[in-house]
């Protein structure tokens, strides 16, 4: 709403009188930003002919739980949920933020029958950006001049891309800049920890996650409904990438109208390939625990 993506927003949620009052307050604030139209309803009615339907329904991790915690309470509202909003909006492509992300973008694509391209999740395109906010802070640049990527789960199997990620071209590992130190193994660890445990840190302290997901949402959103072929880090399907087949998970991919278009044949060093396959395999053991 406040970017001015969408001309017509609509939130669907069983609990009516929360969304009656989210709606309300959304409109109260449409003066200040781009023009739109903002309805809501626990009738999944309100999504019909959707272009872009963001799945966020679901129970969130309260302070300890993973992500992985989620997967049978959620996979249930999708059984529910995916068939009905599909028959509303049949042309829509499906973003799932909802966790665990790569299990439930599995789940809401099987769900769907669909092709492969135009479910997608959220996946690790807020954890790329809590990546590449702690290293620009460490190196002393903006965080716009940072390129690295997490791929894998959106949760703890996640790998850091460390062969490729670079500031301005120059490869982070050969980073120097005057009072500034270079990525030391410890800093790259404590970095990458920081990533891994960020969502349990804003858990404990504030309940749940909100913001940068929210601008992570948004971004995608855009890519989708302007068909702009924005890289980003979403969860799609693989068909053998890397010789992983049959799960979701994050690689940097083609973000355009059509969906997840194609997902990038990116360089990795043998421990991030091993590291790739290992966070497949956690995922792969979820969803068969679901039984899909
Ligand atoms: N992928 C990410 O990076 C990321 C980041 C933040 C949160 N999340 C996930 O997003 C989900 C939502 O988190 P939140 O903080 O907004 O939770 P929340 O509890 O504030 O909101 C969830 C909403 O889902 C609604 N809901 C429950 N069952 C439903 C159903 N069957 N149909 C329609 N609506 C239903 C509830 O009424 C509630 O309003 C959680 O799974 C959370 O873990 C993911």
């Amino acid at each position: 709403m406040m970017r001015g993506v969408a001309k017509q927003i609509a939130i669907y949620d069983v609990d009516e009188a929360k969304v009656t009052a989210e709606v309300l307050d959304l409109n109260h604030g449409l003066q200040f930003v781009p023009m739109a139209t903002i309805e809501g309803s626990s009738d999944v009615a309100v999504c019909a002919d959707a272009t872009v339907v963001v799945i966020t329904a679901g129970a969130r991790q309260k302070p300890g739980q993973t992500r992985m915690d989620l997967a049978a309470a959620n996979a249930r509202i999708c059984r529910e949920m995916v068939p009905n909003l599909v028959r509303q909006a049949p042309n829509a492509i499906l973003l799932v933020v909802t966790n665990p992300c790569d299990v439930m973008t599995y789940v809401a694509l099987k769900l769907s029958g669909l092709p492969g391209s135009r479910v997608i999740g959220s996946g690790t395109v807020l954890d790329s950006s809590r990546f590449r906010w702690l290293i620009a802070r460490h190196c002393g640049v903006a965080v716009q001049n940072v390129h690295a990527y997490i791929a894998g789960e959106h949760g703890d199997s996640e790998i850091p891309l460390w062969s490729t990620a670079n500031i301005a071209s120059i490869p982070v590992a050969e980073w120097r800049l005057p009072g500034q130190g270079s990525l030391r193994p410890e800093d790259r660890d404590a970095i990458f920890e920081g990533v891994r445990s960020a969502a349990y840190e804003i858990i404990r302290g504030k309940g749940a996650t909100n913001y940068a997901i929210g601008l992570a949402t948004a971004k995608i959103v855009e890519a989708l409904m302007h068909d702009e072929r924005r890289v980003l880090p979403v969860s799609s399907l693989l068909t053998g990438q890397h010789g992983i087949d049959d799960v979701c998970l994050s690689l940097p991919t083609i973000v355009g109208r059509e969906g997840a278009e194609a997902v990038l044949d990116v360089p990795l060093s043998g421990e991030e390939l091993a590291g790739l396959r290992r966070s497949a395999e956690a995922i792969r053991s979820s969803i068969r625990l679901l039984g899909f």
